[in-house]
């Protein structure tokens, strides 16, 4: 059975810098307290109308294939995830194959958040191992900007996120130890709540009445999309982000060493692990807690905020670029978000 590696791998952020001061102008933050909790200095905003989740795919899906040495024509499947979609429905992936003038392939969304190219890639690299593709574009892009909340409120979130966009090309591997060694998934959903945009859904609360979840006042009532909605700022995301961080800092480490242990490997193997770029202080908590050092952990969150589905494509790309992993390394993904979700890939460069 063929393993599967990346061929090809690109990125796109818009050329837009937001800055922490810049953000001072709609709220109540400041440099300094962004800085020290988060590690952000800036980040990058989507053109409003010019750009979209899909544009930014685009742009960095056309660098992929062309690195991959392919063609769009030649991509045979698509996984696209995000959680800031062009429309509610359909998804993001058919808008890409349409965009890139692809043939008629598969396209299939991923909702995961911040693992969400993880449970890509995890999905893409099981069609190649089978033979059923050759060459499968994987997608994380989001456009966070769009949908924040820009007041006082909602600062604890909007600080955090930015935009842009990752892909790569996945094809199966000639060559002998090399490729994904591994993925890995979780997922618990008893806090699916901490970290969510209820609305608009479809849930009328139904998950509140239940008791399984106190959404308190962020998601009060029985419609789709009401007035109350817009009024009282519910159509934003909600996290509670002590608990997100305290669950963060205990899944990144237990996936990373699931990753190992199944390919008998140790921390001190690992060249270059990308975590998902969620906050700075995660990131140096994992590096701490493993034992790694500044080498093997490459970071770029204080460029671009919180990318989400396209945090870790990106970081890959950049540290790709700037010749940090190179063929024969061990490189290691790992992600952990809203559902909660997590996950981990060890990949032989
Ligand atoms: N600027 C200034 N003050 C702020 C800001 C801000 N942007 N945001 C919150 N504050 C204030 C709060 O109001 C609070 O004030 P108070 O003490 O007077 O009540 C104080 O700062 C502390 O607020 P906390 O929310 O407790 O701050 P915390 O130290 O937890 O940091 C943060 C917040 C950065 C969000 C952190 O909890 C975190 O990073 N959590 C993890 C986030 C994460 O990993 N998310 C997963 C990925 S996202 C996804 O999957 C979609």
């Amino acid at each position: 059975m063929p393993l599967s590696k990346i061929a090809g791998i690109g990125m796109y952020t818009p050329p837009n810098i937001v800055t922490n001061n810049d953000l001072m102008q709609y709220m109540d933050t400041s440099d300094e307290w962004i800085q020290e909790r988060t590690g952000i200095q800036e980040r990058r905003y989507a053109h409003r109308t010019e750009e979209t989740t899909t544009t930014m795919a685009v742009e960095a899906s056309k660098i992929a294939i062309e690195r991959a040495g392919t063609t769009a024509d030649e991509i045979d499947f698509i996984v696209f995830a995000t959680l800031s979609p062009d429309y509610y429905f359909p998804g993001c992936g058919v808008l890409l194959q349409r965009a890139m003038k692809m043939k008629e392939i598969g396209a299939l969304d991923i909702r995961n958040q911040c693992s969400g190219f993880l449970y890509a890639i995890s999905v893409a690299d099981q069609f190649i191992k089978t033979g059923m593709y050759k060459n499968i574009l994987v997608v994380g892009s989001e456009k966070h900007s769009f949908g924040l909340d820009f007041s006082t409120r909602g600062r604890n979130i909007s600080v955090i996120f930015g935009d842009g966009a990752g892909a790569v090309v996945l094809q199966p591997t000639e060559k002998e130890n090399q490729g994904i060694l591994s993925t890995h998934l979780h997922s618990d959903g008893e806090s699916a709540e901490l970290l969510a945009m209820y609305n608009p859904g479809t849930h009328a609360n139904y998950w509140a009445a239940k008791n399984y979840a106190d959404f308190s006042d962020e998601a009060i009532g029985d419609m789709f999309m009401s007035h109350q909605m817009i009024e009282k700022a519910q159509l934003y995301p909600y996290m509670d982000g002590q608990s997100v961080f305290k669950k963060a800092v205990v899944k990144f480490p237990e996936v990373i060493m699931e990753a190992l242990h199944k390919n008998n490997l140790l921390p001190s193997d690992i060249n270059m692990l990308i975590p998902h770029q969620a906050n700075l202080r995660i990131s140096q908590f994992v590096q701490q807690k493993l034992g790694l050092s500044n080498d093997q952990v490459y970071n770029n969150i204080q460029q671009y905020g919180n990318t989400t589905a396209a945090s870790v494509p990106i970081a890959l790309c950049e540290a790709w670029e700037k010749g940090k992993v190179k063929e024969g390394d061990l490189v290691c993904l790992a992600a952990f978000g809203s559902g909660f979700t997590w996950a981990s890939a060890l990949i032989k460069w």
